[in-house]
């Protein structure tokens, strides 16, 4: 055989073998759909609620207990791979300035189908910095909300809960969603207050049967707690309709804003099923959201504060033609009371672009 003509199957060889596997991997990456355990997990009104279930972390006497919330992290395997770099710089920024003892993130840590590679890169980074987090779910984080990305709902929530610091916790599997848990933060055993991490992504909003499981759960802390709601927070990715309320009555000039702000179009949820109520009658004082991006607010609106969380990472999506500037996160400190600001970052630094 001629040296040319071996060269050239040679060389064919190789471009062969390279397509082979990037195919696989390809297929592996974006392609292949990942299922996840299936837990089953019932969860009645009549079953014995048992306060040792819920996991706490513990405030430092002294010290103010601080949450970072990151919000609507999205990324994406094919979009933001190599922007994943960018994006951790960020996150890290935030957390050396505001010290957490504890990093809540409202959802969307994943957008579109491609969430595999993203997903286990963010919990592995998340892990590094030895604080506890506690994510919820968004519309985007197993898929653009019709269930079909690389990695099902299931397998996000084994991800989440195999992260060393993670306290994530996937719940009843009969709520209608999944990813709903309760955390307490409490001080010499004493409960100072109850999270409430709530799925409102997927499925868009809150539904009967969370509140019902909500209220359960609220009522056997209560009666562990000598017969008092410990004050409480919600964190859920989707606002609910009383957000739309707390824009408009701003708009008015009927409701300050709180901290550094920013206020456009309201893309809350619009179901009315009592939720709001129900979670005032169980002391939630807070309510806090993913979802809007830009649209960053704390709204004192009929005596509980609606916190729309600051964007974390590029801005995406819905604020092409308006002034967006803000980025960055939201802080919730616990002392005496509950205060909420905003962290902001240097866009040029992190190269956020609009
Ligand atoms: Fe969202």
């Amino acid at each position: 055989m001629k040296k040319s003509v071996r060269v050239l199957l040679t060389i064919l060889s190789v471009l062969l073998i390279c397509g082979l596997l990037c195919g696989l991997a390809a297929y592996f990456l974006l392609l292949h759909r990942y299922k996840g355990r299936e837990v089953v997990n019932e969860w009645n009104e009549d079953d014995e609620f048992r306060i040792d279930e819920i996991r706490t972390v513990e405030k430092k006497p002294g010290k103010d207990f601080v949450i970072l919330n990151l919000a609507d992290v999205q990324m994406c395997d094919l979009e933001d791979l190599f922007h994943m770099k960018m994006i951790e710089e960020e996150i890290t920024a935030l957390i050396e300035e505001t010290k957490p003892d504890l990093i809540t993130l409202t959802g969307d840590q994943t957008w579109s189908n491609e969430n595999l590679i993203v997903l286990t890169s963010l919990v592995r980074f998340l892990d590094s910095f030895g604080i506890p987090y506690a994510p919820v779910f968004g519309n985007h984080d197993y898929g653009n909300g019709d269930e079909t990305a690389v990695l099902d709902r299931n397998a996000c929530c084994d991800i989440y809960e195999r992260g060393s610091y993670s306290l994530f916790s996937r719940g009843p599997s009969d709520l209608d969603s999944l990813g709903n848990y309760l955390l307490n933060i409490t001080e010499n055993g004493k409960i100072l207050r109850t999270i409430y991490m709530l799925d409102a992504g997927y499925g868009d909003e809150i539904t009967d049967r969370q509140i019902a499981w909500m209220r359960w759960n609220a009522e056997g802390i209560c009666a562990a707690n000598g017969g008092r709601f410990p004050e409480s927070i919600t964190f859920f990715h989707k606002p609910i309709p009383e957000f739309t309320g707390a824009y408009f009555a701003f708009c008015r000039g009927d409701a300050d804003a709180l901290g550094d702000v920013e206020v456009h179009y309201s893309l809350s949820g619009t179901l009315q099923n009592g939720f709001f109520e129900a979670a005032k009658e169980i002391n939630v004082t807070d309510i806090v959201c993913g979802h809007q991006h830009g649209n960053s607010f704390t709204i004192l609106y009929r005596d509980v504060r609606l916190t729309s969380a600051l964007k974390t990472g590029e801005l995406g999506g819905y604020y092409e033609d308006e002034d967006v500037y803000l980025n960055g996160a939201t802080v919730i400190r616990i002392g005496e009371q509950t205060q909420i600001s905003t962290v902001t970052v240097d866009r040029e630094r992190f190269h956020i672009e609009p």
